[in-house]
């Protein structure tokens, strides 16, 4: 792999779930060849298979073609113009969805709040308006710092309704990774809150932004919504809350006709070296895949009550939160605290009290659920729940188990869903009615989507051989670029492998086509399901008066997935110990966000380097691990580096 060795699967689980009779027999796609029939037409004739799926949206004008260029400077519907919040919004208010609830909405505390579709719509205008009435138009480019209240959604749809790309920053994240982001995003406009309820507790969101916004040249104005009513300060001529710009908003607002290649959102990702990368989505192509993807693989129907108990802070917020289920006229559910409050039994009370059909979350969640002990939900009514679904790491067959006999009652498919922020939208699932499911597998591509595995030249490895995870043909929801860095986009994930699309992902395929991801092969920690590079963490670390060197691992963890431990070399004079340990996991979260503290930190004299001056993590990760025999050594360049932090570990 990257560093040389192979990749190995150990992982043999035979087990297979078949879609049970009932739920087939009311599903969009009842069987694998129905399934079958419709990938094998996605393959034959894109086009026209595409221009189906896009007819059943609304455009305000046809495309003359359906794709266009070379992977990966591609369009899709070309020439289209569009709205996604049209398409999310008004669509459905000539329909019986008009009075349908678009969002019932949970604060931590208690309080509910539900919008119909039209309610929804108005609410959208009125916020659209406030940010015309700022000077924003199409093409620039907003900040939303946000806790789960409905104003996030509601300002990400206001955003597209007016061709503003949004930029949301996930409500953990600190104040320097904040202004790394707005700055990056060149943001005109903040949007964030005076603070942001979770676990019982207040987090200061109009704080960290204004420490955020000390050296942000670009934005004009932030918008501040009132949620938690702490005492903030507002900047005479910059600041301004929500509720006052209201007052004079219309709720009437015309949505923008805007190209199918306008940059309907940006979101910022980890990768391999530098800086977090601002991911840039289409307006046509990603809302064709959203909608899709939503519809297939969650089987949406009229009486489902969907949740997607994740953040809009990340990308699976974006599209099955926000754009796929409204684009598919869905009742969600969203709730705004922790899964633990009041009492580790949060999620499942509210299953029980709306009803909610459709569970989607991730596997660090139900490894903490698991941990919580069967007596929560067994102490509420689950039977409402008919699909379930898993995102952001490979799921152990053991928690698959738990989710489908404890959370599923046994009746329930779970799809195993593998994607990414670039892709937009999700690729590889079971379709729930369809396909039979192996516990740890995502099993097949998704209509349009051809994955593959290959070794580093592009070569396709036969079944069973672990390799890396490609994607051959270009898809509608597919990223455009990195923002402000095109070069890189194009290096990155198109020139590893040439005229491919390079995943970053370790996989392997079944002799029934069905895949089985690994994992990251680059410099990403996959921490409870959002990747952090070990650069961002090695920058952090650094960045503090007493460290001169320092290198962050990922290691296996029972509930987060992956954990980050860290090697640091103190400067001269500082102490190591408890003290600069805590000091420095504390600065990490200062710099980042608290879910990158590195569990771990373990202070060492030297890194382990390779002759031309590489620290070689690999060596790292199999210390951190406790595993036996590390790797090959021989391009250490100083032995007894490794000796000494060998010592340290069992001192
Ligand atoms: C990386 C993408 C897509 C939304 C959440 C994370 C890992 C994601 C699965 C899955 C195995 C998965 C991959 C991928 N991943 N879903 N079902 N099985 N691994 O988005 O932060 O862009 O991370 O998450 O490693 O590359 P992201």
């Amino acid at each position: 792999m990257a560093d040389g060795t192979s990749i190995e699967s150990s992982l043999n689980e035979t087990r297979v779930f078949q879609p049970s009779r009932d739920f087939a027999g009311r599903a969009r796609v009842g069987s694998l060849e129905a399934y079958e029939a419709l990938y094998a037409r996605s393959m034959d004739d894109p086009d026209g298979f595409w221009t189906e799926v896009a007819s059943e949206l609304e455009w305000f004008e046809p495309w003359s073609r359906v794709m266009e260029g070379d992977a990966p400077w591609v369009k899709w519907f070309v020439g289209a113009k569009t709205n996604l919040s049209y398409n999310c919004l008004d669509r459905h208010l000539t329909t019986w969805r008009k009075n349908r609830a678009a969002l019932i909405w949970e604060g931590e505390p208690g309080d509910v709040r539900v919008f119909t579709y039209q309610m929804l719509h108005r609410e959208v205008c009125r916020f659209a308006n406030v940010l015309t009435t700022l000077g924003l138009e199409a093409g620039d480019r907003a900040t939303i710092y946000l806790g789960m209240i409905p104003e996030l959604p509601i300002a990400m749809l206001a955003c597209a309704r007016i061709g503003v790309t949004h930029n949301v920053v996930f409500g953990g994240f600190s104040a320097d990774a904040l202004r790394d982001r707005i700055n990056d995003s060149r943001s005109r406009v903040v949007i964030t809150a005076d603070g942001g309820r979770r676990r019982g507790a207040v987090v200061p969101l109009k704080k960290n932004a204004d420490e955020a916004m000390t050296d942000t040249p670009s934005v004009e104005h932030v918008i501040v919504v009132r949620r938690t009513g702490e005492d903030v300060s507002m900047r005479s001529g910059r600041d301004l809350w929500l509720h006052e710009l209201y007052r004079d908003a219309s709720d009437r607002c015309e949505a923008a006709a805007l190209d199918a290649e306008h940059p309907s959102f940006m979101l910022y990702t980890s990768g391999t070296t530098g800086k977090p990368k601002g991911v840039v989505h289409s307006t046509g192509g990603y809302m064709v895949g959203a909608y899709a993807t939503a519809r297939w693989v969650f089987d949406l129907q009229d009486e489902d009550t969907y949740w997607c108990a994740a953040d809009c802070g990340w990308v699976t917020g974006h599209t099955y939160i926000v754009y796929g289920p409204l684009l598919n006229g869905t009742t969600c559910m969203m709730y705004e605290g922790a899964p633990n409050h009041p009492g580790p039994d949060r999620l499942w009370s509210i299953i029980e009290k709306y009803r909610v059909t459709i569970l989607y979350t991730a596997p660090t969640a139900i490894r903490s659920f698991i941990k919580w002990g069967d007596q929560w939900p067994e102490k509420h009514d689950l039977s409402s729940l008919r699909l379930l679904g898993t995102v952001g790491e490979p799921i152990n067959p053991e928690a698959w188990m738990w989710y489908h006999t404890r959370i599923g009652g046994g009746r329930c498919p779970i799809v195993d869903t593998w994607w990414q922020t670039e892709t937009g939208s999700i690729m590889i699932s079971p379709l729930p009615g369809a396909t039979p499911t192996k516990p740890g597998s995502g099993t097949r591509p998704l209509p349009g989507i051809v994955p593959d595995i290959v070794d580093k030249d592009g070569r396709s490895l036969p079944d069973n051989q672990g390799g890396f995870l490609v994607v051959r043909r270009p898809w509608p929801s597919m990223m455009r670029t990195i923002y402000g860095d095109p070069e890189r986009y194009e290096r990155q994930y198109w020139n590893e492998i040439p005229g491919v699309y390079f995943t970053g992902d370790g996989a392997r395929r079944d002799e029934d086509g069905y895949y089985w991801i690994m994992g990251r092969i680059d410099d990403v920690i996959n921490v409870s399901g959002h990747r952090i590079g070990t650069m961002e963490v090695e920058s952090a670390l650094v960045s503090h008066a007493n460290v001169a060197e320092a290198a962050a691992v990922g290691v296996e963890h029972d509930v987060k997935g992956q954990a980050v431990v860290a090697f640091v070399t103190p400067k001269g004079a500082s102490a190591p110990g408890p003290e600069l340990t805590d000091a420095l996991r504390d600065h990490v979260a200062k710099m980042i966000g608290a879910f990158a503290k590195p569990e771990q930190i373990r202070f060492t004299d030297a890194l382990p380097k390779t002759r031309s001056g590489k620290i070689m993590r690999r060596l790292l990760r199999d210390l951190a691990s406790g595993r036996e025999t590390v790797g090959d050594t021989t391009t250490l360049e100083d032995y007894s580096v490794l000796a000494a932090l060998r010592e340290s570990e069992e001192g």
